[in-house]
């Protein structure tokens, strides 16, 4: 088989450019189209300033590079690129041809790395959680049954004192069984079925379910690129997803001003590697922000473990079984919180013909 370099420099994971000796983009990749926020083809000619600004750690690596005409290496650098306000990244530099000046940059995202391997994490984590569920979601249901029936039988015979006791058993055995359904979901190992599903869809009816209950005292934002090629997913799992961003979101903002954003976008030449050694590429970005009180700094690390929650009546479960059903449909979910503003971002793969069967 004939592999062409341009089929390589295409597929590089990380954003890559040939840089001028006057700094301007001879070539650039896919994977470097959403940082610059436009094509590739695009790009050629232009300096690298306008996509990065003029007082970027990469001009100053480059001016390194020539300076000491050799490759320079830098570690955990925040870069600013065209559209997020910072991302961290290993930066490579090396000269292609030292007589005209052209050199190669590689940037590589560490914050995806980082994350990445969270979200592998969660992966291990649910499945642990799974066989325990499974075990202990039977064992609870029979009794709790009894206890329940048990309550209605002392209901009906009783002064109303009494009744009052009696039904409080049984809600608070019904709170104890739709722990216990919630807890059984992560024994559940059947594989996501894809099919063609509309995200703005789902939204719309997460949004619907919130506005009718926990998200009633919120102002709700839609942000919809009406372009978006449906995702390849399953609906009932994927809604369930989206309530439960909407309800955390709704749990953490005020009760005056509240606000939550849903935007959907299409992010071209976003590609990860799955296990397996699979490249996935994820276009479809779905955020929901909220400006609410920020996740605690204690917790940010932890949020998609299962039974981590900072709530009195808190399961920990919603971000788990969250993370656990975008694993599920080869996707990421990624968050940022800082004091008055929370983001989550999920990428999932676009639905295509040959994604039959
Ligand atoms: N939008 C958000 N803003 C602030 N904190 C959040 C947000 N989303 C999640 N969190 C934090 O992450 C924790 C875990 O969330 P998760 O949905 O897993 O559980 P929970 O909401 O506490 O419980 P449950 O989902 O069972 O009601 C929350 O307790 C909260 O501290
Ligand atoms: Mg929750």
């Amino acid at each position: 088989m004939d592999i062409s370099l341009d089929l390589i420099w295409e597929t590089l994971p990380f954003p890559a450019f040939v840089i001028a000796a006057d700094d301007t983009i001879m070539r650039a990749n896919m994977a470097a189209e959403p940082l610059a926020q436009t094509s590739n083809a695009h790009m050629k000619g232009k300096l690298l300033s306008k996509y990065f600004g003029q007082n970027s750690i990469i001009l100053d690596t480059l001016k390194q590079a020539r300076d000491q005409v050799s490759s320079v290496t830098q570690y955990g650098v925040d870069v600013a690129t065209a559209t997020r306000r910072e991302m961290s990244c290993n930066l490579y530099v090396t000269f292609l041809d030292a007589h005209a000046g052209a050199i190669l940059l590689i940037l590589q995202p560490t914050g995806v790395a980082q994350k990445m391997s969270q979200s592998m994490t969660h992966i291990t984590a649910a499945r642990s959680v799974s066989a325990m569920a499974a075990t202990l979601a039977h064992e609870i249901r029979n009794p709790l049954a009894g206890i329940s029936g048990a309550a209605q039988l002392l209901a009906m015979n009783a002064d109303s004192e009494d009744e009052k006791l009696a039904e409080m058993i049984e809600q608070e055995a019904k709170r104890i069984g739709m722990l216990v359904d919630r807890v059984e979901q992560f024994g559940d190992q059947r594989p996501t079925n894809r099919a063609a599903v509309n995200i703005h869809t789902v939204l719309e009816r997460a949004v619907t379910a919130a506005q009718a209950g926990y998200g009633a005292h919120v102002t709700i934002h839609k942000d919809f690129d009406p372009s978006l090629p449906d995702a390849a997913g399953e609906f009932d799992p994927l809604m369930q997803v989206f309530q439960n961003l909407i309800k955390n979101a709704s749990e953490a903002v005020g009760d005056q001003a509240g606000a939550i954003r849903l935007r959907t976008s299409y992010v071209s030449g976003m590609k990860f590697s799955m296990v397996g050694g699979k490249t996935e590429s994820l276009p479809l970005q779905i955020e929901v922000s909220d400006n609410g009180k920020g996740i605690p700094d204690s917790l940010i690390n932890e949020i998609f473990e299962p039974f981590v929650s900072s709530k009195v009546n808190g399961t920990g479960l919603g971000l788990s079984l969250v993370s656990k059903i975008i694993a599920g449909h080869g996707g990421l979910i990624e968050c940022d919180s800082e004091d008055g503003r929370t983001r989550f971002v999920v990428r999932l793969p676009v639905w295509t013909d040959e994604k039959v069967g």
